[in-house]
């Protein structure tokens, strides 16, 4: 106990700094047990992120893009790099809206994620260049089993293949010429929600030929199955995991010969497989139909992970209102071999609960979707930003404030490396308001945070809860009983753990100091003391702009122990 009070009076004290390594390495991933960050300039960075539509990344509508990512305190944007641009004729490049988009971030103060919208973009071949469209002979499409020609690539044509990778590699060398000291890009995404709209798989004589060999060797092993046919191997999923592997390996050569340039971390985003509505008469969403067969869905993560080494991330594309859904799809694609980062999410009103549910489990970054729409640019970036948000799920007007993307990334910009390092540390906790859930408890290693959603909070009552779900919450360790705490419409008090107390019952703790602060250059500064009617009873969070809070316990007995012997 006595070591505890020490402990808390130097933390005390003493201001805590991140450490602020200076190197000139490559953006990369590190992972640390099972917890993961991406780093950047030798930092740990957590992406507070923003994709721009996918017809913005041209000169005429970067303007609107910057400012939008401005108002949404991001501090990265994500930004299509084109095929049909870059490479208009073959063999011949031209990187202007690249360098145009390097140079404008960095303007900006933004680093960037370069999208590669090369052979797959959601599950078609739109962003292929004319030469490649109109010559399906030299550049083969995948065909249905009924012999129509699809708007989709043949993952199963190594002309196809050698096409993207020249291109892909082309455009990593020019962002290494341009920005291999700066680390403007930090982090690529090759290709978008690939995988076959239209089709199981190719049915084209070359695919049909391979479908009908062995499953590779490589993979049987990768997956413990014994190696035969697909149709042996795989039964009833033969197509769609022939249709995996096909498109797994293709991507993986891409990525492959881009990091062979220059080699950031590299992700691939994903199109799920959505739940059936209950009211349709079929109970699993069909491949091809419901999703594009063959991406790195749900279904598809280990053959994915077998295939696909050079990619580091599977990355779910996150639209939908329910909240069961995400903490699903959390849990398929936050594993000990696969860093969680959501690329895209709609900006409506669940935004602030999903953001923080995956900062709780660990995500790297977090960005919505669309964030300049297609507004003129002299339209000021908020205003487009509550729109899209409006027509996206809604947030003006609301009674209960469900929190804007913006407010989100607001509380955490000046903070996001001290966030990213607690998330590499394994020391941030997050509490999500759930139906019938008003409260709940944060089990951190030497105390438990209790946290109750809605206000008021009259005292001996179960909290009210929120109207539309929106409490949340973040506790993450400092020091053996220093906390750094923040949340919107919660309140968060602390308990020793009954763990703890059975051990040794005759203790309680107490809050010696809470600090009002943000974190600036590494170093936490005081803005102010909370006390009174700000700590009595919880840490309250009531405000749309909520503060970073550093708190301070100590362990004080539950009673004096000489009276209470004599009580007994
Ligand atoms: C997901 C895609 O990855 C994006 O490029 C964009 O098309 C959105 N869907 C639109 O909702």
């Amino acid at each position: 106990m006595k070591k505890f009070l020490v402990a808390a009076l130097v933390l005390a004290s003493t201001p805590i700094t991140f450490a602020r390594a200076q190197t000139n390495d490559i953006p990369h991933i590190e992972k640390r047990d099972n917890h993961f960050a991406l780093i950047v300039d030798g930092k740990p960075f957590f992406v507070l992120g923003g994709q721009i539509n996918n017809s913005s990344a041209w000169a005429a509508t970067l303007p609107g893009a910057w400012s939008a990512a401005e108002a949404l305190h991001a501090n990265t944007v994500e930004a299509p790099v084109y095929w049909e641009q870059i490479e208009s004729t073959k063999g011949a490049f031209d990187f202007g809206n690249v360098d145009l988009l390097i140079n404008q971030a960095r303007e900006h103060h933004l680093h960037l994620v370069l999208l590669w919208f090369g052979t797959w973009k959601n599950g078609q071949n739109h962003y292929v260049p004319e030469w490649m469209k109109s010559d399906p002979k030299t550049y083969p499409r995948e065909e249905t089993s009924y012999g129509k020609l699809l708007d989709v690539m043949s993952p199963n044509s190594a002309t196809n293949m050698d096409a993207d990778k020249h291109a892909f590699a082309a455009l990593m060398g020019h962002v290494k010429s341009i920005d291999g000291t700066d680390h403007t890009v930090i982090m690529v995404q090759v290709e978008n929600e690939s995988g076959s709209v239209g089709s199981i798989r190719d049915f084209a004589p070359a695919a049909q030929k391979a479908f009908e060999g062995d499953v590779p060797a490589n993979l049987a092993r990768s997956l413990h199955v014994a190696s035969g046919t697909w149709m042996k191997t795989f039964g009833a999923d033969a197509d769609e995991s022939f249709a995996a592997y096909s498109t797994a390996h293709y991507i993986n050569e891409v990525a492959a010969a881009g990091k062979a340039e220059y080699p950031l971390p590299m992700y691939c985003n994903v199109w799920f497989a959505y739940p059936v509505h209950a009211l349709e008469n079929r109970d699993r969403p069909s491949a091809g139909q419901d999703y594009p067969s063959g991406g790195p869905q749900q279904g598809n993560v280990a053959i994915w992970k077998a295939a696909a080494p050079s990619i580091d991330i599977l990355a779910p594309d996150f639209y939908s209102d329910d909240f069961t859904l995400f903490r699903n799809i959390v849990a398929t694609y936050h594993r000990a071999d696969n860093p969680l980062f959501i690329p895209e999410s709609q900006m409506g009103s669940n935004f602030g609960r999903y953001f923080f549910y995956a900062l709780g489990n660990g995500a790297i970054g977090f960005a919505p979707f669309g964030i300049d729409r297609s507004a003129p640019v002299t339209q000021p970036a908020d205003q487009v930003l509550a729109q899209v948000a409006s027509a996206q799920g809604g947030f003006s007007g609301a009674v209960v404030r469900p929190g804007t993307p913006a407010e989100n990334f607001a509380l955490f910009g000046a903070s996001e490396q001290e966030i990213a390092q607690l998330n590499l540390d394994g020391k941030l906790l997050t509490a999500v308001e759930e139906k019938g859930a008003a409260r709940q408890t944060i089990h951190l290693a030497s105390a438990d945070a209790v946290v109750s959603f809605g206000f008021p909070q009259p005292d001996g009552t179960y909290p009210p809860g929120t109207p539309s779900l929106q409490g949340r919450a973040m506790v993450a360790q400092l020091g053996p009983l220093n906390f750094l705490v923040t949340g919107f419409d919660a309140s968060v008090s602390f308990t020793l753990p009954s763990a703890e107390l059975t051990k040794t019952p005759n203790q309680q703790l107490e809050i010696l100091r809470a600090e009002e602060g943000q974190y600036v250059g590494g170093v936490w500064q005081v803005t102010r003391i909370l006390n009174g009617d700000q700590t009595d009873r919880g840490l309250n969070f009531r405000s749309a702009t909520p503060p970073l809070v550093r708190i301070f316990l100590h362990t004080l007995p539950l009673y004096d122990e000489a009276l209470h012997r004599v009580a007994q």
